[in-house]
């Protein structure tokens, strides 16, 4: 593999609207976002990842632009965001802006003016089709429920809309519209962007012959997805938008990529692939309902697990896939990816160790490092977030109770991570002087920066320590490029693996208990070797003590919730 910039990076997703809010109207904003570039600077990230910021009616939270070149009012000015650059260069970190060019809004100027001449020059930036028999061309179902498609005022024609209705799909198959789209992602590398987060990319190539599927829902429509599992040919568009762009700036660019079919890794990621890399979201497809959150099941932990380390074993020696634990679209990890005996500080920097530690480029998602979780709320008027709304009404179509329906939000709402960052117990978590956007998670009042940030055994500080550990001169190299093994997997609680480097002849061991009983692990040591081994980081401050029995015994003893990360 060549070496690229990105490789041994840290990255940080910022969700804007909810980190910091500096002119009191609720809503986070870039001056905020600057103030606090230190703090994370000082936690040790390299990469910022910007959730968009652009011109939008925020009908799904700003992924509905309808101006790329503009910044939203609600977040600042443009001197801002230049000033934020500046500021972060001066600090050696680089920043992403999330790209969203599947669609665009319903307001965005091209929208309209196709709405006003639908057979002119715009109404070709769309999907507009004729529909069939006076219905809809086609039985899709857009992501967020309802027809994929809506008429288009006073004629026969209908668009697309694989997401809300405001956020009509951009016709690819358009050479206008595909230049128009390069220009654009020009103009920010020129400006000085590290690169992007790519928005739902794999969506952009269509059947164009729109054809229905056998209907999979009550609705008697079929998921748009199935046009997209089906659809070949979406490689040359990405190839496409590479050459015209990222690949003339080094740009680092993660992609938002579900349905790949197999055997397309190396073609997406690969040295010369389209992205610099792309998300794993294995373990967060695992857990999601195929008829919706309403019927989600919960994996064995050795399903979770095998699933994490089967995606690590594909990815390796092709490429870096981006490794989360949460994000804007998901609820928070610590409660869901923790059992209930584990949903304390312990399991929190057990969770982190892994992810953090894992092959591939950590992501962090905005109040992962202090352990935020889920937030529960008392009625679905209480939640912003438009998937979430219809998921609660299709679990009520699907004979859920009310409460039930509300237990399927509190477990999956995208909301759970969108509540504003918990930056102090102040009345408005610090993140506001005025009235949040979104109401805050209640236990801020015990979960902020400012109750961790001095308290040498928070979940911050740890993951100052554990990120610090992956970057330290020692071990980088290893912890960057060095083969992940799966180890102990025959023990039924114990998620263990090794990272092997060949280049620096260092084996490391990360191990975690996530059972309730105590397990002893036999350290696969060659003769006498056991006076090398060296505790790198206890989630519990054991090293000392783990170090003597390694030494003493060859073995390790892990308590439920307790995690080490050795070397040898
Ligand atoms: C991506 C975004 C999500 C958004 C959707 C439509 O999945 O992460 O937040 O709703 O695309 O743009
Ligand atoms: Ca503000």
């Amino acid at each position: 593999m060549k070496k690229k910039w990105w490789h041994d990076k840290v990255a940080y997703q910022i969700y804007p609207k909810s980190f910091l809010d500096t002119n009191g109207d609720g809503i986070g904003d870039l001056k905020g976002i600057i103030s606090r570039l230190d703090y994370l600077k000082d936690l040790g990230i390299d990469i910022i990842w910007l959730s968009p910021v652009y011109q939008s009616p925020f009908v799904d939270q700003g992924y509905d632009i309808s101006d790329y070149y503009k910044i939203a009012e609600e977040f600042g000015t443009m001197e801002e965001f230049d000033e934020l650059l500046a500021e972060a260069k001066k600090r050696d970190m680089y920043i992403l802006m999330d790209l969203v060019i599947n669609h665009c809004s319903d307001r965005h100027e091209w929208f309209q003016k196709a709405l006003a001449d639908p057979y002119g020059k715009y109404g070709g930036y769309f999907h507009f089709v004729k529909g069939r028999d006076g219905k809809a061309p086609s039985n899709y179902r857009s992501y967020f429920g309802g027809s994929a498609w809506e008429p288009v005022p006073g004629t026969d024609l209908y668009y697309l809309h694989m997401f809300a209705k405001e956020q009509p799909d951009l016709n690819w198959e358009n050479p206008e519209l595909r230049e128009e789209i390069y220009k654009m992602i020009n103009w920010w590398l020129d400006k000085g962007l590290a690169g992007f987060r790519i928005d739902a990319i794999i969506n952009i190539k269509k059947d164009l012959s729109f054809p229905s599927f056998a209907p999979d829902g009550e609705d008697g429509l079929a998921s748009c997805v199935k046009m997209v599992e089906k659809v070949n040919g979406v490689g040359e568009y990405l190839e496409d938008i590479k050459r015209h762009t990222f690949a003339k700036y080094d740009a680092f660019t993660v992609a938002e990529v579900f349905n790949m079919k197999d055997d397309e890794l190396a073609e997406f990621i690969g040295d010369e692939g389209h992205f610099s890399s792309m998300f794993d979201f294995s373990a967060h497809t695992l857990m999601q309902g195929e008829n919706g959150w309403h019927d989600v099941r919960r994996p064995s932990f050795k399903e979770w697990r095998d699933t994490i380390f089967s995606a690590q074993k594909r990815v390796q020696g092709i490429g870096f896939e981006a490794n989360i634990i949460e994000n804007h679209d998901e609820p928070r990890g610590a409660s869901r990816f923790l059992p209930e005996y584990a949903q304390n500080e312990a399991g929190k920097k057990m969770l982190a160790t892994a992810s953090i530690l894992l092959y591939g480029i950590p992501f962090i998602y905005q109040g992962q490092e202090i352990g935020m979780t889920n937030c529960r709320r008392s009625d679905i008027s209480e939640y912003d977030d438009i998937s979430t709304k219809d998921q609660y009404h299709e679990a009520l179509r699907a004979g859920c109770s009310e409460a039930q329906a509300l237990e399927c939000c509190y477990e999956n709402s995208r909301d759970n991570a969108r509540t504003p960052m918990q930056w102090s117990a102040d009345a408005g978590a610090g993140f506001t002087k005025g009235t949040p956007w979104l109401s805050i998670n209640p236990n801020y009042v015990c979960i902020n920066v400012e109750e961790q940030r001095n308290r040498s055994d928070s979940v911050l500080s740890y993951y100052r320590t554990l990120i610090a550990l992956r970057k330290s001169p020692e071990y980088k190299e290893t912890f960057t490029y060095g083969r992940f093994v799966p180890a102990y997997e025959d023990e039924d609680e114990i998620f263990a693996f090794y990272r092997v480097s060949e280049e620096s002849s260092q084996d490391i061991l990360v191990a975690a208990n996530y059972g309730t009983a105590p397990v002893t692990l036999n350290l696969e040591l060659s003769e006498g070797k056991n006076s090398g081994v060296k505790v790198l980081l206890s989630n519990k401050g054991k090293e000392r003590e783990q170090e003597e029995q390694a030494r003493k015994d060859g073995s390790i003893t892990l308590n439920s919730c307790e995690s080490v990360v050795l070397t040898f």
